[in-house]
């Protein structure tokens, strides 16, 4: 039996004005008209033999994720709420150890933690995949999932694949998280490193001991965050107070790029990360320009341009390579190649108070 846990605490700044800090990427309809991204998350699950998803998110977001989830038929799924973001280190922690109570010290249930930001086409080879991961993350192996990389993409963690593992795994011989361009660029032309989808299987305990193996300042703080945490209806509340003094990290920096301990599972299901508006514009079905648009838009010699008008009638001409984005109280025009710095803006906005 698999237990899910979803990852729903990031900002998603990067797809701002849609993206809100009062309402992120992973509860926006960005890439289906009818479902969420923490929804179609979720819907990935179906026919897995699997418990109810445990969701990790910020408090500021429990009634829109309670609804959602509700929505999605898991009304009584429990919720952790994190005071504050300290990445994704602490809040897998959580979950492992939210999993772990009243559990015997023999058992170590299998976590499947997700992203809900990820869109995946495939759900067959998704489910297949992860069906492949079991025997490993059963061995007490930390499994990820890695994808054939199709460009030198600097925000992703890139595998450098070991020698073959019996079931269809391959031992990490290395894990890099987020390299800059120059590096990615000659991890993508040696062959040899995949993407890391940033999807897990793992024990709940060997997480934790893998964790405190090399992060232990962050093991105590979570272990005494969620000892002193309160519960209400679905709702694990970690204490304000304990979790504050949480370093932040990644998995990918605190555990994955130190563990001797992983292991990894290719997957081809169509994955993709859907981080900032180009990647939005590269899943998306497009005319025969290479336009995506939403909403009421009127183009003319306009090419690869992605327009997503929600209020009023956006017009272009003689242009190529724009993200356009209309909101009721802002207005984003982007080079698709510079989509990156959308969270620049944020952080202008945020620093103007
Ligand atoms: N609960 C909680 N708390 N969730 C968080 C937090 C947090 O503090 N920070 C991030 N998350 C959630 C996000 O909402 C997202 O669903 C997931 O964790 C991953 O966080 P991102 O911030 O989107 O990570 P990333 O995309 O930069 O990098 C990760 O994913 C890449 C592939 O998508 C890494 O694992 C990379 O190695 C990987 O290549
Ligand atoms: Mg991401």
């Amino acid at each position: 039996m698999i237990h899910p846990v979803i990852m729903a605490g990031g900002t998603g700044s990067r797809l701002w004005p849609l993206s809100r800090q009062l309402n992120p990427k992973q509860f926006l309809k960005l890439t289906d008209d009818q479902l969420s991204m923490l929804q179609l998350t979720v819907a990935r699950l179906d026919g897995m033999e699997s418990s109810d998803p445990l969701l990790i998110c910020n408090e500021d977001h429990r009634f829109l994720a309670a609804e959602q989830m509700r929505q999605s038929g898991y009304r009584d799924a429990r919720i952790i709420l994190e005071p504050c973001g300290r990445n994704t280190a602490p809040a897998i922690a959580l979950a492992a150890l939210q999993l772990l109570k009243n559990r015997g010290d023999s058992e170590d249930p299998l976590m499947l933690v997700l992203a809900a930001d990820h869109l995946i086409k495939d759900n067959a080879a998704f489910q297949a995949g992860i069906r492949k991961a079991m025997p490993l993350a059963q061995q007490g192996k930390l499994v990820t999932f890695g994808i054939v990389p199709g460009h030198a993409e600097t925000g992703y963690g890139y595998i450098q694949q070991g020698p073959a593992l019996a079931d269809s795994g391959f031992q990490v011989n290395r894990f890099v998280e987020k390299p800059d361009q120059q590096t990615a660029e000659g991890y993508l032309a040696s062959g040899d490193y995949l993407w890391n989808s940033g999807m897990f299987l793992f024990g709940a305990r060997t997480y934790l001991q893998e964790l405190q193996k090399h992060r232990p300042d962050i093991l105590t703080v979570c272990q005494a965050a969620l000892d002193d945490a309160s519960e209400d209806l679905h709702f694990t509340r970690v204490n304000e107070r304990v979790f504050a003094e949480c370093p932040e990290d990644s998995i990918d920096y605190a555990v994955m790029e130190k563990t001797d301990n992983a292991a990894v599972v290719s997957l081809d299901a169509g994955w993709s990360d859907i981080g900032s508006w180009s990647a939005l514009w590269e899943v998306s079905d497009k005319d025969l320009n290479g336009n995506c648009f939403s909403g009421d838009v009127i183009a003319h010699n306009t090419q690869s341009t992605l327009v997503r008008a929600d209020n009023r009638l956006v017009a272009t001409v003689g242009v190529k390579d724009l993200v356009i984005i209309e909101t009721k109280d802002a207005l984003l025009v982007a080079h698709k190649d510079q989509v990156q710095d959308v969270k620049k803006v944020v952080e202008a906005i945020k620093s103007d108070g």
